[in-house]
């Protein structure tokens, strides 16, 4: 069952109610980690890794336990309940802080990395970091770590998408950012934003026609699936940041706290390889599939041929250079090798 249909803040009410704060003291601290892809992706694969130590390093004085594919909360209201204190950790895409912190959308913006390392090094610079943690711990959040996705190519129904006017009407799924409407609506598409798990089902019903995702969170959620032709694009970036209840966490022991910490940044370390690694498999998991099935078509663009997307996108960063800070835009375009 899917707690979120109560509604956030009460299916929150109900979690720190139900004890997951340290004040119920007897038995081990409880902390839940909450996302929205599935176990397999990537960030399943490191939440639960990250829980397993954690059960393993202070067994009986914390139990760390994940929630995957949405099943506590969805994109926005896991954002809630962290601030209520339903939960402890999250590892949302930056995305879904826009609709608080317009500034995180300098993550969104197109063609902004050039390659994992740029995103490694503007998601974790401490001048980056020192500019945005702060905020999130005005809305009760602390930033802990950043993981990563990769990035983002664009798939649909209507196809081929080789050229930014093949966008032409297509209805496109986006996360909750303003950068990546208007993005989309640079070349001619009508964008909508929708919540993870709803995708799957609006892609297949035609709701929407089509969506930008990173190969792993397409292929876990079987997009291919429902989808007849994927681009790979290199368009777009999802970062993730990790994210605790800053209360709660400040509010642990402090040795309890160390291990906590020493344990995500291994977790990190090891997470950062395996999303590199598997977003190159995933790649080769979908060609065998269009190979096997005939029924989904790949196309990766040509170097000429993403100049021409990035052509078509370039207004989107003038747009929102005051809502990013362009001291932020700057620095992270500094980080570039
Ligand atoms: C999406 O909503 O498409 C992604 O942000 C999901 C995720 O957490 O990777």
């Amino acid at each position: 069952m899917r707690l979120f249909r109560c509604g956030v803040l009460c299916c929150a009410l109900a979690l720190v109610l139900g004890g997951a704060g340290l004040a119920a003291a007897a038995g081990p601290i409880r902390i839940k980690f909450s996302h929205v892809v599935a176990k397999e992706a990537p960030k399943g694969r490191a939440a639960d890794r990250f829980a397993d130590l954690v059960n393993q390093r202070l067994k009986g004085r914390v139990e760390v336990q994940a929630f995957h594919n949405s099943s506590l909360f969805k994109d926005r209201e896991e954002i809630e309940a962290l601030q209520l204190g339903a939960v402890q950790l999250l590892a949302p895409s930056t995305a879904k802080l826009v609709p608080w912190f317009p500034q995180y959308q300098v993550f969104d913006l197109p063609y902004l990395f050039s390659d994992q390392e740029h995103a490694y090094k503007s998601m974790t610079h401490p001048r980056v970091t020192a500019r945005l943690f702060p905020l999130l711990k005005s809305r009760g959040m602390l930033g802990l770590a950043a993981w990563d996705n990769g990035f983002k190519h664009m798939s649909s129904n209507k196809c081929p998408i080789v050229k930014p006017e093949d966008m032409k009407g297509q209805k496109i799924r986006v996360q909750s950012s303003k950068v990546l409407e208007e993005q989309f609506r640079l070349v001619g598409a009508n964008p909508q934003i929708m919540a993870f798990s709803e995708v799957y089902n609006a892609l297949e019903r035609g709701v929407v026609d089509g969506e930008e995702n990173t190969l792993t969170n397409k292929y876990s959620q079987k997009m291919h699936e429902v989808q007849k032709c994927l681009t790979v694009s290199y368009h777009g970036y999802i970062a993730y940041v990790v994210l605790a209840n800053a209360a709660f966490w400040e509010g642990l022991p402090k040795d309890i706290r160390k291990v906590l910490e020493d344990t995500l940044a291994e977790v990190t370390k090891w997470q950062w390889e395996l999303n590199a690694r598997e977003q190159e498999e995933t790649l080769k998991k979908m060609q065998e599939y269009a190979k096997a099935t005939g029924k989904f078509q790949i196309t990766v663009l040509t170097p000429e041929q993403r100049k021409q997307w990035a052509v078509a996108f370039q207004p989107v960063q003038k747009k929102f250079e005051s809502a990013i800070g362009k001291d932020l835009l700057d620095l992270v375009y500094s980080l570039a090798k």
